[in-house]
């Protein structure tokens, strides 16, 4: 079973995503499906994924009520950029099916638009149109920036985040400023994981795989986390980590495999 998380007084969110980025149509029911069938309840997708229509047909003909999954979907960078964040928006609830989402997220910190980008997701909300919202890759200096211009702070920043790329110091200031995080890439794509000789150990030491240890480390540290995967087996492997608990020994352990490793966008030098 996946429990929630609370994200504010109305909204819970459910702790393990399923990531949705490069599953292409071939893919997508054989991921949605295996999902489901393993207690998956909430979906990640963007505009820039080109998979959204596929996942309003998915949940639909499971029969799933809405008000039972978790929509997130993200706006695309040249959406932002062109001021488009509203009409884009109105065309992604009509390719997921739905007169609402959970949440809706700015995809990047795009330069000079965000602010605007910002305001039309508060719009959204407003119009009910989107449950919360947030933003994705914002570094604590474009959140910062968010305390002039935001009636209140992102619910969610959607960042990467994984024992390779521990990020601290952003965890803190998303705590202290009642901001959840979401572990994008929470396996580093798998590759670095897989020859890790500490997760090969613990793997062992707990009867579970490599990539179950790395999820469990970003469960215990409370954050929301989006595997993907396409292979049925291992959607429900990433889904089967709240059986067993790591000890603060090993929790410390992990802890030093910190070594900024970035599989994604760096928004560092985002202006
Ligand atoms: N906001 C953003 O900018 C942003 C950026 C990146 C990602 N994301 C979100 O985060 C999600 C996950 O990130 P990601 O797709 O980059 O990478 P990821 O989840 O870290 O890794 C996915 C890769 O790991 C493999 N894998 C999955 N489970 C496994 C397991 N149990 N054992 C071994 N290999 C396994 C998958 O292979 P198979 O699929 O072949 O099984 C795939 O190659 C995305 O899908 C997306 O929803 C957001």
């Amino acid at each position: 079973m996946i429990p929630n998380i609370k994200l504010d007084e109305t909204s819970s969110i459910p702790q393990i995503g399923l990531g949705l980025w490069k599953v292409s149509q071939q893919e997508f029911n054989v991921s949605f499906d295996a999902a489901v069938a393993s207690g998956y309840r909430h979906f990640d997708t963007a505009q820039v994924y080109g998979n959204e229509n596929y996942l309003g047909e998915a949940w639909k003909r499971h029969g799933l009520k809405r008000e039972d999954i978790w929509i997130t979907t993200k706006i695309r960078v040249e959406n932002i950029t062109i001021g488009h964040t509203k009409p884009s928006f109105e065309k992604s609830l009509d390719r997921l099916q739905t007169d609402y989402v959970d949440l809706v997220l700015l995809h990047f910190p795009v330069a000079l638009m965000r602010k605007k980008a910002w305001k039309t997701l508060e719009e959204m909300k407003a119009a009910g149109k989107a449950k919360t919202i947030g933003v994705s890759n914002y570094t604590i200096r474009h959140l910062e920036e968010m305390k002039k211009y935001a009636a209140a702070m992102p619910a969610v920043n959607q960042v990467e985040l994984h024992v390779f790329l521990q990020q601290p110091e952003l965890l803190a200031y998303c705590k202290e400023n009642g901001i959840a995080v979401e572990a994008y890439s929470p396996l580093a794509h798998a590759r670095a994981g897989a020859e890790e000789p500490l997760l090969q150990e613990l793997a062992q030491k707990y009867g579970k795989s490599f990539a179950q240890i790395m999820l469990r480390w970003l469960v215990q540290k409370d954050l929301v986390v989006l595997p993907k995967s396409v292979t049925p087996s291992r959607v429900k492997e990433n889904a089967e980590i709240f059986d067993f608990e790591l000890n603060e020994a090993d929790m410390t352990r992990l802890a030093g495999l910190d070594r900024d490793l970035r599989t994604c966008w760096d928004p560092s030098r985002a202006p």
